[in-house]
Protein backbone atom coordinates (compact mmCIF):
# COMPACT_ATOMS: atom_id res chain seq x y z
CA UNK A 1 0.00 0.00 0.00
CA UNK A 2 1.47 3.60 -0.62
CA UNK A 3 1.57 5.84 1.67
CA UNK A 4 1.44 9.12 -0.50
CA UNK A 5 -2.46 9.34 0.68
CA UNK A 6 -3.02 13.07 0.21
CA UNK A 7 -6.38 14.58 1.98
CA UNK A 8 -8.79 13.13 -0.65
CA UNK A 9 -8.05 9.51 -0.12
CA UNK A 10 -5.87 9.63 -3.19
CA UNK A 11 -3.13 7.07 -3.42
CA UNK A 12 0.01 7.78 -5.36
CA UNK A 13 1.99 5.21 -7.46
CA UNK A 14 3.03 6.96 -10.28
CA UNK A 15 6.16 9.57 -10.98
CA UNK A 16 6.96 11.77 -13.50
CA UNK A 17 10.12 12.73 -13.99
CA UNK A 18 11.66 15.17 -16.07
CA UNK A 19 15.44 14.54 -16.81
CA UNK A 20 15.84 17.84 -18.96
CA UNK A 21 13.65 20.89 -20.24
CA UNK A 22 15.72 21.42 -23.40
CA UNK A 23 13.73 20.14 -26.56
CA UNK A 24 14.42 19.76 -30.38
CA UNK A 25 11.11 20.85 -31.11
CA UNK A 26 9.46 24.36 -30.21
CA UNK A 27 5.62 23.23 -30.18
CA UNK A 28 3.71 26.48 -30.18
CA UNK A 29 1.61 24.62 -27.24
CA UNK A 30 4.49 24.21 -24.83
CA UNK A 31 7.35 26.42 -25.57
CA UNK A 32 8.05 29.76 -26.47
CA UNK A 33 10.15 30.26 -29.77
CA UNK A 34 12.99 31.40 -28.08
CA UNK A 35 13.33 29.54 -24.21
CA UNK A 36 16.05 30.06 -22.26
CA UNK A 37 17.27 26.72 -20.63
CA UNK A 38 18.48 25.76 -16.78
CA UNK A 39 22.20 25.22 -16.51
CA UNK A 40 23.40 21.35 -16.60
CA UNK A 41 24.38 22.08 -12.88
CA UNK A 42 20.61 22.74 -12.05
CA UNK A 43 19.73 19.74 -13.37
CA UNK A 44 19.60 16.39 -11.50
CA UNK A 45 22.12 13.96 -12.26
CA UNK A 46 21.24 10.43 -13.05
CA UNK A 47 22.49 9.48 -9.49
CA UNK A 48 20.68 11.86 -7.68
CA UNK A 49 17.27 11.22 -9.23
CA UNK A 50 17.73 7.15 -8.83
CA UNK A 51 18.57 8.26 -4.99
CA UNK A 52 15.16 9.88 -4.93
CA UNK A 53 13.07 7.12 -6.67
CA UNK A 54 14.55 4.74 -3.90
CA UNK A 55 13.05 6.86 -1.43
CA UNK A 56 9.45 7.58 -3.29
CA UNK A 57 9.54 3.63 -4.05
CA UNK A 58 9.51 2.91 -0.25
CA UNK A 59 6.43 5.18 0.28
CA UNK A 60 5.06 3.69 -2.58
CA UNK A 61 5.63 5.00 -6.15
CA UNK A 62 5.52 2.09 -8.71
CA UNK A 63 5.70 3.66 -12.05
CA UNK A 64 7.78 6.27 -13.34
CA UNK A 65 7.22 7.98 -16.41
CA UNK A 66 10.59 10.28 -18.07
CA UNK A 67 9.87 13.12 -20.08
CA UNK A 68 11.49 16.73 -20.54
CA UNK A 69 11.65 18.77 -22.41
CA UNK A 70 12.21 16.01 -24.93
CA UNK A 71 13.76 13.51 -22.81
CA UNK A 72 16.35 11.86 -25.80
CA UNK A 73 17.80 14.88 -25.97
CA UNK A 74 19.14 14.23 -22.29
CA UNK A 75 22.92 12.26 -22.88
CA UNK A 76 22.93 8.75 -22.67
CA UNK A 77 18.72 8.41 -21.20
CA UNK A 78 19.65 4.45 -21.36
CA UNK A 79 22.32 4.84 -18.43
CA UNK A 80 19.30 6.18 -16.36
CA UNK A 81 16.98 3.76 -17.27
CA UNK A 82 18.97 1.00 -16.06
CA UNK A 83 19.58 2.54 -13.14
CA UNK A 84 15.67 2.90 -12.29
CA UNK A 85 14.39 -0.53 -13.22
CA UNK A 86 16.69 -2.06 -10.95
CA UNK A 87 15.52 -0.06 -7.99
CA UNK A 88 13.71 -2.77 -5.84
CA UNK A 89 9.43 -1.48 -6.02
CA UNK A 90 9.80 -0.33 -9.93
CA UNK A 91 7.23 -2.18 -12.17
CA UNK A 92 7.62 -0.17 -15.12
CA UNK A 93 9.43 2.79 -16.50
CA UNK A 94 7.73 4.31 -19.82
CA UNK A 95 9.07 7.06 -21.78
CA UNK A 96 7.09 9.95 -23.19
CA UNK A 97 8.99 11.49 -26.59
CA UNK A 98 8.28 13.76 -29.65
CA UNK A 99 10.05 10.71 -31.76
CA UNK A 100 12.98 12.77 -33.15
CA UNK A 101 15.76 10.70 -31.92
CA UNK A 102 13.98 7.20 -31.74
CA UNK A 103 14.85 6.14 -34.96
CA UNK A 104 18.91 5.75 -33.35
CA UNK A 105 17.54 5.09 -29.95
CA UNK A 106 14.50 2.56 -29.32
CA UNK A 107 16.66 -0.14 -29.75
CA UNK A 108 19.25 1.04 -26.56
CA UNK A 109 16.18 1.90 -24.74
CA UNK A 110 14.67 -0.86 -25.29
CA UNK A 111 17.33 -2.82 -24.22
CA UNK A 112 17.48 -0.91 -21.10
CA UNK A 113 14.56 -1.83 -20.32
CA UNK A 114 11.70 0.60 -20.74
CA UNK A 115 8.66 -1.06 -20.94
CA UNK A 116 6.04 1.46 -22.99
CA UNK A 117 6.57 4.52 -25.37
CA UNK A 118 4.40 7.35 -25.61
CA UNK A 119 5.39 9.50 -29.28
CA UNK A 120 3.59 13.28 -29.24
CA UNK A 121 2.86 13.48 -32.75
CA UNK A 122 0.04 16.16 -33.71
CA UNK A 123 0.30 15.89 -37.72
CA UNK A 124 0.68 14.19 -40.89
CA UNK A 125 2.01 17.06 -43.23
CA UNK A 126 5.16 18.61 -43.25
CA UNK A 127 3.33 21.78 -43.17
CA UNK A 128 1.18 21.46 -40.16
CA UNK A 129 4.40 19.84 -38.27
CA UNK A 130 5.96 22.90 -39.02
CA UNK A 131 3.28 24.95 -38.01
CA UNK A 132 3.05 23.63 -35.04
CA UNK A 133 6.44 22.94 -33.76
CA UNK A 134 8.26 25.37 -35.60
CA UNK A 135 10.85 22.76 -36.76
CA UNK A 136 10.88 20.36 -39.46
CA UNK A 137 10.74 16.37 -38.64
CA UNK A 138 7.86 14.12 -39.77
CA UNK A 139 9.74 12.07 -41.43
CA UNK A 140 12.16 11.52 -38.47
CA UNK A 141 9.25 11.16 -36.05
CA UNK A 142 8.02 8.23 -38.36
CA UNK A 143 10.83 6.58 -38.89
CA UNK A 144 11.43 7.23 -34.93
CA UNK A 145 8.08 4.63 -35.09
CA UNK A 146 9.14 1.88 -36.84
CA UNK A 147 12.33 2.04 -35.32
CA UNK A 148 10.35 1.61 -31.89
CA UNK A 149 8.15 -1.30 -33.42
CA UNK A 150 11.36 -3.34 -34.90
CA UNK A 151 12.74 -2.94 -31.71
CA UNK A 152 10.17 -4.80 -30.03
CA UNK A 153 7.95 -2.25 -28.56
CA UNK A 154 4.36 -3.03 -27.95
CA UNK A 155 0.98 -1.19 -27.66
CA UNK A 156 3.02 2.44 -28.43
CA UNK A 157 1.07 5.33 -28.61
CA UNK A 158 0.85 8.50 -30.20
CA UNK A 159 -0.36 11.53 -28.02
CA UNK A 160 -2.10 14.61 -30.51
CA UNK A 161 -2.95 17.69 -28.66
CA UNK A 162 -6.36 19.22 -30.55
CA UNK A 163 -6.18 22.89 -30.79
CA UNK A 164 -8.98 24.90 -32.31
CA UNK A 165 -7.74 26.21 -35.77
CA UNK A 166 -4.58 24.87 -36.02
CA UNK A 167 -5.48 20.94 -36.11
CA UNK A 168 -8.37 20.10 -37.18
CA UNK A 169 -7.39 18.78 -40.73
CA UNK A 170 -5.09 16.62 -39.02
CA UNK A 171 -7.37 14.42 -37.02
CA UNK A 172 -8.92 12.21 -39.36
CA UNK A 173 -5.51 11.52 -40.98
CA UNK A 174 -3.92 10.56 -37.74
CA UNK A 175 -6.48 8.67 -37.01
CA UNK A 176 -6.19 6.62 -40.16
CA UNK A 177 -2.63 6.41 -40.32
CA UNK A 178 -2.50 5.06 -36.44
CA UNK A 179 -5.09 2.28 -36.99
CA UNK A 180 -3.74 1.10 -40.42
CA UNK A 181 -0.68 1.26 -38.45
CA UNK A 182 -1.23 -0.46 -35.17
CA UNK A 183 -0.72 2.66 -32.91
CA UNK A 184 -2.74 3.46 -29.94
CA UNK A 185 -3.89 7.09 -30.86
CA UNK A 186 -4.55 9.52 -27.83
CA UNK A 187 -5.92 12.86 -28.26
CA UNK A 188 -5.24 15.35 -25.56
CA UNK A 189 -6.78 18.60 -25.09
CA UNK A 190 -4.96 21.56 -25.26
CA UNK A 191 -4.30 23.03 -21.10
CA UNK A 192 -2.95 26.45 -20.35
CA UNK A 193 0.34 25.43 -20.09
CA UNK A 194 1.85 26.90 -22.80
CA UNK A 195 4.31 29.38 -22.56
CA UNK A 196 3.33 31.98 -24.50
CA UNK A 197 -0.30 31.89 -22.67
CA UNK A 198 -2.47 31.74 -25.93
CA UNK A 199 -4.21 29.86 -24.33
CA UNK A 200 -8.55 29.96 -24.55
CA UNK A 201 -11.31 28.74 -23.57
CA UNK A 202 -12.19 28.71 -27.53
CA UNK A 203 -9.22 27.15 -28.12
CA UNK A 204 -9.68 24.11 -26.61
CA UNK A 205 -11.03 21.13 -28.87
CA UNK A 206 -12.74 19.04 -26.81
CA UNK A 207 -12.48 14.96 -27.12
CA UNK A 208 -16.28 15.22 -27.89
CA UNK A 209 -15.34 17.22 -30.96
CA UNK A 210 -12.76 15.06 -31.92
CA UNK A 211 -14.81 12.24 -31.40
CA UNK A 212 -17.58 13.79 -33.76
CA UNK A 213 -15.39 14.42 -36.75
CA UNK A 214 -14.07 11.04 -36.59
CA UNK A 215 -17.49 9.14 -36.50
CA UNK A 216 -18.44 11.53 -39.56
CA UNK A 217 -15.46 11.10 -41.39
CA UNK A 218 -14.20 7.39 -40.83
CA UNK A 219 -16.86 5.88 -38.92
CA UNK A 220 -19.22 4.93 -35.46
CA UNK A 221 -16.81 4.79 -32.14
CA UNK A 222 -18.07 2.40 -29.15
CA UNK A 223 -17.10 3.17 -25.27
CA UNK A 224 -15.06 0.28 -23.96
CA UNK A 225 -14.64 0.14 -20.21
CA UNK A 226 -11.68 1.42 -18.68
CA UNK A 227 -8.99 -0.88 -18.27
CA UNK A 228 -7.30 0.37 -15.62
CA UNK A 229 -9.38 2.61 -13.18
CA UNK A 230 -5.95 5.62 -12.46
CA UNK A 231 -5.82 5.79 -16.30
CA UNK A 232 -6.86 9.20 -17.53
CA UNK A 233 -8.26 8.53 -21.07
CA UNK A 234 -11.71 7.15 -21.97
CA UNK A 235 -10.85 4.21 -24.75
CA UNK A 236 -13.32 4.04 -27.98
CA UNK A 237 -12.72 1.01 -30.36
CA UNK A 238 -14.14 1.17 -34.13
CA UNK A 239 -17.50 -0.14 -34.29
CA UNK A 240 -16.02 -1.59 -37.84
CA UNK A 241 -13.08 -3.58 -36.45
CA UNK A 242 -9.68 -3.12 -34.85
CA UNK A 243 -7.99 -0.47 -33.08
CA UNK A 244 -8.57 1.84 -30.42
CA UNK A 245 -8.83 6.04 -30.07
CA UNK A 246 -8.30 7.72 -26.65
CA UNK A 247 -9.00 10.60 -25.55
CA UNK A 248 -7.80 12.50 -22.32
CA UNK A 249 -9.93 15.64 -21.93
CA UNK A 250 -8.80 17.22 -18.81
CA UNK A 251 -10.41 20.72 -19.67
CA UNK A 252 -14.25 19.49 -20.30
CA UNK A 253 -14.01 15.80 -18.28
CA UNK A 254 -11.32 16.47 -15.39
CA UNK A 255 -9.89 13.24 -14.28
CA UNK A 256 -8.67 14.63 -10.95
CA UNK A 257 -10.28 12.72 -8.56
CA UNK A 258 -8.44 9.58 -9.64
CA UNK A 259 -5.02 11.29 -10.38
CA UNK A 260 -2.36 8.97 -9.17
CA UNK A 261 0.48 11.23 -10.01
CA UNK A 262 3.52 13.10 -8.70
CA UNK A 263 6.02 14.82 -10.59
CA UNK A 264 9.78 15.47 -10.08
CA UNK A 265 10.88 18.41 -12.43
CA UNK A 266 14.27 18.30 -14.30
CA UNK A 267 16.01 20.72 -11.56
CA UNK A 268 14.65 19.04 -8.83
CA UNK A 269 11.56 20.29 -7.46
CA UNK A 270 8.18 17.47 -6.43
CA UNK A 271 5.20 19.16 -7.70
CA UNK A 272 1.97 17.46 -6.57
CA UNK A 273 -0.17 18.87 -10.22
CA UNK A 274 0.81 19.96 -13.52
CA UNK A 275 -1.59 22.94 -12.54
CA UNK A 276 0.62 23.50 -8.93
CA UNK A 277 1.73 26.70 -7.84
CA UNK A 278 4.05 25.26 -5.55
CA UNK A 279 6.91 23.10 -5.30
CA UNK A 280 9.05 20.93 -2.87
CA UNK A 281 12.96 21.32 -3.24
CA UNK A 282 14.49 18.28 -3.37
CA UNK A 283 17.49 19.09 -5.04
CA UNK A 284 19.09 21.75 -2.02
CA UNK A 285 18.04 18.49 0.34
CA UNK A 286 19.82 16.13 -1.62
CA UNK A 287 23.32 18.72 -2.21
CA UNK A 288 22.91 19.85 1.49
CA UNK A 289 23.33 16.06 2.65
CA UNK A 290 20.09 15.82 3.52
CA UNK A 291 18.85 12.11 4.47
CA UNK A 292 16.49 9.96 3.35
CA UNK A 293 14.17 10.92 5.60
CA UNK A 294 13.95 14.27 4.43
CA UNK A 295 13.33 13.45 1.29
CA UNK A 296 10.51 11.54 1.65
CA UNK A 297 9.18 14.17 4.16
CA UNK A 298 9.32 16.67 1.00
CA UNK A 299 7.34 14.21 -1.16
CA UNK A 300 5.20 13.22 1.86
CA UNK A 301 4.57 17.22 2.69
CA UNK A 302 3.89 17.58 -1.43
CA UNK A 303 1.35 15.03 -1.59
CA UNK A 304 -0.27 16.39 1.88
CA UNK A 305 -0.90 20.10 0.45
CA UNK A 306 -2.49 18.42 -3.25
CA UNK A 307 -5.66 20.17 -4.22
CA UNK A 308 -8.91 18.39 -5.06
CA UNK A 309 -8.92 19.51 -8.50
CA UNK A 310 -6.84 21.80 -10.64
CA UNK A 311 -9.79 24.25 -11.53
CA UNK A 312 -9.23 25.41 -14.58
CA UNK A 313 -12.52 27.51 -15.71
CA UNK A 314 -13.43 28.14 -12.31
CA UNK A 315 -13.15 32.37 -11.37
CA UNK A 316 -9.70 31.88 -9.14
CA UNK A 317 -7.60 29.54 -11.59
CA UNK A 318 -4.32 30.71 -11.83
CA UNK A 319 -2.25 29.24 -13.98
CA UNK A 320 1.29 27.80 -12.56
CA UNK A 321 4.51 29.79 -13.37
CA UNK A 322 6.45 27.46 -15.20
CA UNK A 323 4.95 25.91 -19.21
CA UNK A 324 4.88 22.17 -19.83
CA UNK A 325 8.39 22.15 -21.15
CA UNK A 326 9.78 23.05 -17.42
CA UNK A 327 6.79 20.86 -15.59
CA UNK A 328 7.45 17.75 -17.73
CA UNK A 329 4.18 16.26 -19.34
N1 LIG B 1 -1.79 20.99 -23.50
C1 LIG B 1 -1.95 19.66 -23.70
N2 LIG B 1 -0.93 18.81 -23.91
C2 LIG B 1 0.31 19.33 -23.97
N3 LIG B 1 1.50 18.75 -24.19
C3 LIG B 1 2.44 19.71 -24.14
N4 LIG B 1 1.89 20.91 -23.89
C4 LIG B 1 0.55 20.71 -23.78
C5 LIG B 1 -0.57 21.56 -23.55
N5 LIG B 1 -0.42 22.88 -23.36
C6 LIG B 1 1.65 17.32 -24.45
C7 LIG B 1 2.66 16.97 -25.49
C8 LIG B 1 3.06 15.59 -25.11
C9 LIG B 1 2.78 15.50 -23.65
C10 LIG B 1 3.99 15.32 -22.85
O1 LIG B 1 2.13 16.71 -23.28
O2 LIG B 1 2.15 16.94 -26.77
O3 LIG B 1 2.34 14.61 -25.78
FE1 LIG C 1 9.23 19.70 -27.03
FE2 LIG C 1 7.28 18.17 -26.13
FE3 LIG C 1 7.21 20.77 -25.63
FE4 LIG C 1 6.87 19.88 -28.15
S1 LIG C 1 5.53 19.50 -26.36
S2 LIG C 1 8.20 21.58 -27.50
S3 LIG C 1 8.15 18.15 -28.23
S4 LIG C 1 8.70 19.37 -24.84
Amino acid sequence: MTQLVDRFGRGHTDLRISVTDRCNLRCTYCMPAEAVFRQREELLTYEEISRVVAVATRLGIRTIRLTGGEPLVRRDLPRLVRMLVTIPGIVEVAVTTNGLLLAEQAGLLAAAGVARLNVSLDALSDEAFERITRRRGLAAVLAGLEAARAAGFRSIRINAVSIRGLTEAEIVPLARFCREAGFHLRFIEFMPLDAEQAWSDERVLSGDEVREILAREIGPLEPLPAADPGQPATDWRWADGDGLVGFIDPVTRPFCERCDRLRLTADGQFRNCLFSTSEWDVRGLLRSGGSDEAIAAALLACVAAKQAAHGIGSPDFARPARAMYEIGG
